[in-house]
């Protein structure tokens, strides 16, 4: 009797372990917090899908101007670092957990999963990050002073040191009129896509690798990711690159073009990981109908399917 009680017990166990869905973790994107309204409901909204599920929202500054503003300022790398120690610190985490990346905090998780992954992310989602970077930075409200004044000051000095090492856009400005500069100044773009070859890192392709699903959400009418195909890690080239002017899939600013994801060194030669997680299927390319950030329900789906 005690035998098959106990057996009773167990199995209730595993199945309540079977129905807790696995954490989910969110990083919000620039201009936005940790603890904003949108993100606060967002968060009730992926608990009303996956009843139960534990969330939760990335900070830099636990107050919320502060955060906001740590979006637009400071050093990518050390947030990264912080993030990290936040995150192995939260006990539900422990077993590994999802996470979603809206736009520039989606190449922030990514770099997570490359440098640190303890504990591990499970699937990755990303909603119309920059992932190879942008060349243009995008526009601001007209009475946003705070975006307008960093835009100002990435503009002005882009590649320079303080510029890297202070203002956030900076850190993933990829000019491909200019890759010099970058190449010699960036230090969190440059890192996390493998592109110096001196300074590679094989333990961010393993660790990309190990991610079960990498999804890769576009904003199709993305007017201010330049180029929206960053979000599917494509690039823009300058046409005078002899080698690639094959590749013409449209045109971009006059003597550019697009170069997708399966054209690009990163991914022929595999600096990452991305293309062994492709081949092995588990690159997902999904869409949200609208401009940058426009997700409407377009989430929904795909946190039914890749979370929880
Ligand atoms: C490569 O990255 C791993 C993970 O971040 C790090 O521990 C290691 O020190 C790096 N290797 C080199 C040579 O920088």
């Amino acid at each position: 009797m005690a035998v098959i009680r106990t057996v009773a017990i167990l199995l209730a166990l595993l199945d309540l372990a079977a129905c807790t869905p696995r954490p989910l973790v969110l990083w919000h994107g620039l201009g936005d917090s940790a603890t904003s309204k949108g993100m606060l409901q967002f968060a009730d909204e992926i608990k009303s899908v996956h009843p139960g599920i534990f969330v939760h929202s990335i900070y830099i500054d636990e107050d919320l101007d502060q955060d906001r503003r740590a979006g637009f300022y400071g050093n990518v790398n050390e947030q990264v670092q912080l993030v990290s120690e936040q995150l192995s610190a939260i006990t539900e985490l422990e077993g590994g957990f999802d996470a979603i990346g809206f736009s520039q905090g989606g190449q922030f998780l990514r770099a997570y999963v490359e440098r640190f992954n303890s504990p591990p992310i499970h699937n990755l989602m990303t909603f119309g990050s920059q992932h190879t970077g942008i060349s243009d930075i995008p526009a601001c409200g007209p009475r946003d002073f705070l975006c307008l004044i960093a835009r100002r000051a990435v503009k002005g000095a882009v590649y320079g040191s303080w510029a890297q090492e202070n203002l956030i856009q900076a850190q993933y400005f990829r000019d491909p009129a200019n890759l010099d500069a970058y190449y010699a100044s960036n230090s969190f773009l440059t890192s996390i896509n493998n592109e110096i070859a001196e300074v590679r890192n094989g333990t961010y392709a393993r660790n990309l690798a190990s991610l079960n699903k990498l999804v890769l959400v576009i904003f199709t009418k993305d007017k201010t990711v330049v180029p929206k195909e960053s979000a599917w890690f494509g690039s823009e080239v300058i046409v005078d690159d002899e080698p690639l002017r094959d590749n013409v899939q449209h045109i971009l600013l006059p003597g550019r073009i697009l170069v997708p994801m399966e054209q690009q060194p990163l991914y022929q030669e595999d600096w990452i990981g991305l293309r062994e997680l492709d081949e092995r299927g588990d690159v997902v390319f999904a869409e949200c109908e609208g401009e940058h950030m426009q997700i409407g329900d377009c989430w929904e789906a795909l946190v039914r399917e890749f979370a929880g």
